[in-house]
Formats: C-alpha cells, sequence, structure tokens
C-alpha cells in the first residue's frame, strides 16, 4: 500500500494537529495542492474524528490517515471515520492484535532494537521511528538497519525543513513525518497559500 501511494505523493507526512474543525478540509485541500497527501490526523484534539470524517468525504486526493493512536477502541473509531492507514507513537501487544486482525497500513512505534524485533515477529516490516531525533536520528537508523535490513521506517520527532532530506536518503527510510508543515500559527492564521507553499517546497 505505501509503494503505490508514495507513487502519488511526497514522502513527507505531515503530522496535524486540528484544534478547529473548520480548518481541516481547507488545509488538506492546500497539502495536497503542493503535493502531499499524507496526511496524519492525529488524536490529540476534541476535533480530531470529525477532521478525520471531513477530509475523507471532501478530499478526495488525500490520504488521510490517524496518528496517535495508542488503543483498540481508537483505531477503530478512526477506521469508522474513513481512516485509511494508522500510526502510533509506540505499540501494545493488544494494539498489535487490533492492526493484525483489521490488516491495514499501520505502523506501529518502535525506538529500539528490541521493540523492532518484537513488531517484526508480530508481522510488521513499515514502523514509525519515534521520537526520531532524541532517540539517536540518522545513526540509530543506519545502526538498526544493519541486522534488520527489511524493516523499514518512517522517522519523525524533532524533523524540520532543514533535516528531512539527510533522513530521507537513508536506505531504511520510506518516509518522513513532522509537525513543520502545518505549524501552529500558520493553522490558526488560516494561511493556507503558506501552507500550500511549505509543501510545494518538498
Ligand atoms: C509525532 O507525533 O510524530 C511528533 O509529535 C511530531 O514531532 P515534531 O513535532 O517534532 O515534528
Amino acid at each position: 500500500m505505501w509503494d503505490e501511494w508514495l507513487t502519488k505523493s511526497k514522502p513527507v507526512m505531515p503530522v496535524i494537529v486540528i484544534d478547529d474543525i473548520d480548518t481541516a478540509v481547507p488545509m488538506a485541500q492546500a497539502l495536497v495542492a503542493g503535493g502531499v497527501k499524507l496526511l496524519e490526523v492525529t488524536l490529540r484534539t476534541p476535533a480530531a474524528l470529525a477532521a478525520i470524517s471531513e477530509i475523507s468525504r471532501n478530499v478526495p486526493e488525500a490520504i488521510i490517515g490517524v496518528g496517535t493512536v495508542t488503543s483498540p477502541d481508537q483505531l477503530h473509531a478512526a477506521l469508522n471515520r474513513g481512516a485509511q492507514f494508522a500510526v502510533s507513537p509506540g505499540f501494545t501487544p493488544n494494539l498489535l492484535a487490533a492492526a493484525s486482525e483489521w490488516g491495514g497500513p499501520f505502523l506501529p512505534g518502535v525506538a529500539t532494537p528490541s521493540e523492532v524485533m518484537q513488531a517484526r515477529e508480530a508481522g510488521f516490516t513499515k514502523m514509525k521511528f519515534f521520537p526520531a531525533v532524541p532517540s539517536g536520528g540518522r545513526s540509530m537508523l543506519k545502526a538498526i538497519g544493519a541486522p534488520m535490513p527489511e524493516v523499514s521506517f518512517c522517522p519523525t520527532g524533532g524533523i524540520s525543513a532543514e533535516t528531512y532530506h539527510d533522513f530521507l536518503a537513508l536506505d531504511n527510510v520510506f518516509a518522513v513525518g513532522g509537525s513543520w508543515l502545518t505549524p501552529p500559527d500558520l493553522m490558526s492564521a488560516r494561511n493556507w497559500q503558506a501552507i500550500k507553499d511549505l509543501a510545494s517546497d518538498i
């Protein structure tokens, strides 16, 4: 799924916090217009689930996913609203079981070799490396890649417009995530042109 999606979208996934439901659709339209179509709406605000439905219904070019999923109930709620993929900052046995039962694209969060091994044992070979920079950044990803080259990562956490290229250059990185494409100041100012420009610059 990711391979197909990455033929349609730039390999940078905005990690989005929606405070105001009215911003969801124009923000998604701005990102999509800039070629960024994989959108991770995090379950960090009361508006998040409604934002996923709105984007799913009104922005058909968007590939809408849910982030900050920490329980099976959250996963199911977001899937019911139209999420096409799901991302977690970590994993638990229950969450891995729910994601396996669903069978769709789920990125468990990992930060150590043992976590990578546990998620791989559960059948996952694509994972979120989080928090990427505090957990060792590029050198950690390179080190993990030596013994486990079949696993690839979407690093997020501490990555910026200045550093995302360096992560994408690694063999075991398939996409990069971060909040810099939808900063709170541009979101609250509803500056969709500036958000489109940030996406276009990728
Ligand atoms: C995440 O959940 O992936 C992070 O909150 C994104 O981290 P950033 O704000 O440092 O980009």
